[in-house]
C-alpha cells in the first residue's frame, strides 16, 4: 500500500516511523513532513491546509490511505473531502473533530450526558462573559471555545490576570475572531494529569497506553506554557483502576454520546484527564494523536499501526489484537532560544549521528541547501529513551540529548520525575 501523512511535527515523525515498520506498505509520503522525516518518507511541498492540492496528490500518486494527523485539517474536514473525492482517509470527519474544535460544543456534551468535568459557563459575548466572571474567584480558568495552537486556555492565579485574558480573547481577538467568538470560564481544578488516548471506532474504544504530558516550559512546572516539553509512558505511581475509572466514566460514554449525536467519533480521541480528590474528570478532548504523547505511546506498541487504521477504518476494531511492549519510554523536547516565545530559525543542528541509544524524532527542523540538518521551529527535537523502567529510560534520553547541539538549546531537566518522587 501507499500511504501519505499529513502534518510536519514530531508527532508525524514518529507515526511515519511507526508505518515505516509495516511490512503492507511499500511507499510512504508525507506532506509537508520535515527534516527527519525526509529519512523515512518522501516529503511533499503540500500544506495542512491545501485540500485541493493533497487530494490531487493522493489521486495522482494513487495511494491507498491518508492519515490526517494535526487538528487544523482535521476540523476543517479535510478527511470530508478527501472521502468525497473517493480518497480512503484515516481521522475524524469534521463534525466529530469538533470535539476539539470547540470547547463550548465539548462542554455541552459531557454536560448533556453526565461525563465528569470541571464546572463552567459559556458566552458568546464580552459584557456577560465579564460580570460572570466578576462573581467568582481566582483561580479560574479561560479558555477560548476554538482552535489556537494549544495557547487559548489561561489558568488564572489573579482576577486581574483572567480579565486581561478574557479581553484578549474576546475584544482583543489574539487567537482570531472565530476561535475568539465564545468562551468557556471553568472551575479551577488540581491534581495531577493524564493523557489516554484511544483508538475509536464509532462506539468500539481500544485504550493506547496512559502518558503524562509537560505543558510548562520550565523545571517544577513553572513558566508559560508549551505545546509539551517531555513525556513519558507508564505512569507507575497512578493505578490500573483510575485508567479503568477513565475509560468506563469519560472516554466510553463519550464515544457513546458522539454515536448518539449522529457524530460518530472515528480516529484516535485523546482525552486530558485530571485526577481530582473527587475522581478523575476532563480537561479537552482532542481528535487526534498527542504532540509529544505519541513519541513514547507509538515505540511501546507492538501491533502493525496501519492494521490498526485499517481495523478502525473497516469498523472492525473489536477484532483487531493491540499489543503494547512492558518498556517504559521517557521524550524529551529540545526546544529553540525564547520558545515558547518567538526564537530564531536556521541554526544548524550537530551531534545528531552522536546519538547512541534514543530515538530522535524531529519536531521543528529543516535540511537546508548544503544538506545540513537545522532548526525550524520551537519544538526541535524529541528524544525518547526507552529502558526497563521509567529511570533507565530518562538516562537514555537525557544522554543522547545532551549529545546533540545547536546554538541556545533548552529542555526540561525534569521529565517523567512526577513518577518516581
Ligand atoms: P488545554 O489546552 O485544554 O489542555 O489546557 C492546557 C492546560 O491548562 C492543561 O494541561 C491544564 O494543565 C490546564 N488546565 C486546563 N483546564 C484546567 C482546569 N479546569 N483546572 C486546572 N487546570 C486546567
Ligand atoms: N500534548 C498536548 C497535545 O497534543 O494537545
Amino acid at each position: 500500500m501507499q500511504i501519505l501523512v499529513i502534518g510536519r511535527g514530531g508527532r508525524e515523525h514518529a507515526i511515519v516511523w511507526a508505518l515505516s515498520k509495516s511490512p503492507k506498505i511499500s511507499k510512504l509520503f508525507c506532506a509537508p513532513g520535515n527534516g527527519g522525516i525526509a529519512g523515512l518518507a518522501e516529503c511533499v511541498p503540500i500544506t495542512e491546509l491545501q485540500f485541493e492540492e493533497i487530494s490531487t496528490f493522493a489521486k495522482e500518486q494513487a495511494i491507498d490511505l491518508v492519515m490526517v494527523a494535526p487538528d487544523d485539517p482535521l476540523a476543517a474536514g479535510l478527511v470530508d473531502h478527501l472521502e468525497s473525492k473517493g480518497i480512503a482517509a484515516f481521522g475524524p470527519r469534521a463534525n466529530a473533530a469538533i470535539i476539539e474544535g470547540s470547547k463550548v460544543f465539548m462542554k455541552q456534551l459531557l454536560k448533556k450526558y453526565s461525563i465528569p468535568t470541571a464546572a463552567y459557563e459559556s458566552f458568546d459575548a464580552y459584557e456577560p462573559a465579564l460580570a460572570y466572571l466578576r462573581s467568582q474567584t481566582a483561580p479560574i480558568v479561560i479558555k477560548a471555545d476554538g482552535l489556537a495552537a494549544g495557547k487559548g486556555v489561561t489558568v488564572a492565579q489573579t482576577m486581574e490576570e483572567a480579565e486581561a485574558a478574557l479581553k484578549d480573547i474576546m475584544v482583543g481577538q489574539v487567537f482570531g475572531a472565530s476561535a475568539g467568538a465564545s468562551v468557556v470560564i471553568e472551575e479551577f481544578l488540581t491534581g495531577q494529569e493524564m493523557s489516554l488516548l484511544a483508538f475509536v471506532d464509532g462506539s468500539t474504544v481500544r485504550l493506547m497506553v496512559p502518558s503524562q504530558d509537560h505543558k510548562p516550559v520550565f523545571d517544577n512546572d513553572k513558566g508559560p506554557n508549551t505545546g509539551g516539553m517531555g513525556t513519558y509512558s507508564p505512569l507507575p505511581h497512578i493505578p490500573e483502576s483510575i485508567v479503568q475509572e477513565a475509560l468506563v466514566n469519560i472516554v466510553q460514554p463519550t464515544a457513546d454520546a458522539m454515536v448518539a449525536e449522529g457524530r460518530p467519533f472515528k480516529g484516535v480521541l485523546y482525552a486530558g484527564l485530571i485526577l481530582t480528590p473527587n475522581g478523575v474528570k476532563t480537561i479537552e478532548f482532542n481528535a487526534r494523536f498527542g504532540d509529544p504523547e505519541t513519541q513514547v505511546i507509538l515505540p511501546r506498541l507492538q501491533t502493525d499501526l496501519l492494521d490498526i487504521f485499517l481495523a478502525i477504518n473497516n469498523g472492525t476494531l473489536s477484532e483487531q489484537p493491540i499489543e503494547w511492549s512492558e518498556q517504559a519510554a521517557v521524550c524529551v523536547i529540545v526546544a529553540s532560544p525564547g520558545y515558547p516565545g518567538p526564537y530564531p530559525k536556521g541554526l544548524p543542528i550537530t551531534g545528531l549521528d552522536q546519538v547512541q541509544d534514543a530515538l530522535v524524532f524531529h519536531a521543528g527542523t529543516a535540511v537546508d541547501e548544503n544538506g545540513q540538518i537545522v532548526t525550524n521551529g520551537g519544538r526541535v527535537l524529541g528524544i525518547t529513551g526507552l529502558g526497563k523502567d521509567i529511570v533507565e529510560a530518562r538516562q537514555k534520553a537525557y544522554a543522547d540529548a545532551d549529545r546533540i547541539h545547536f546554538e541556545g538549546k533548552h529542555y526540561r531537566t525534569d521529565i517523567a520525575m512526577k513518577a518516581l518522587r
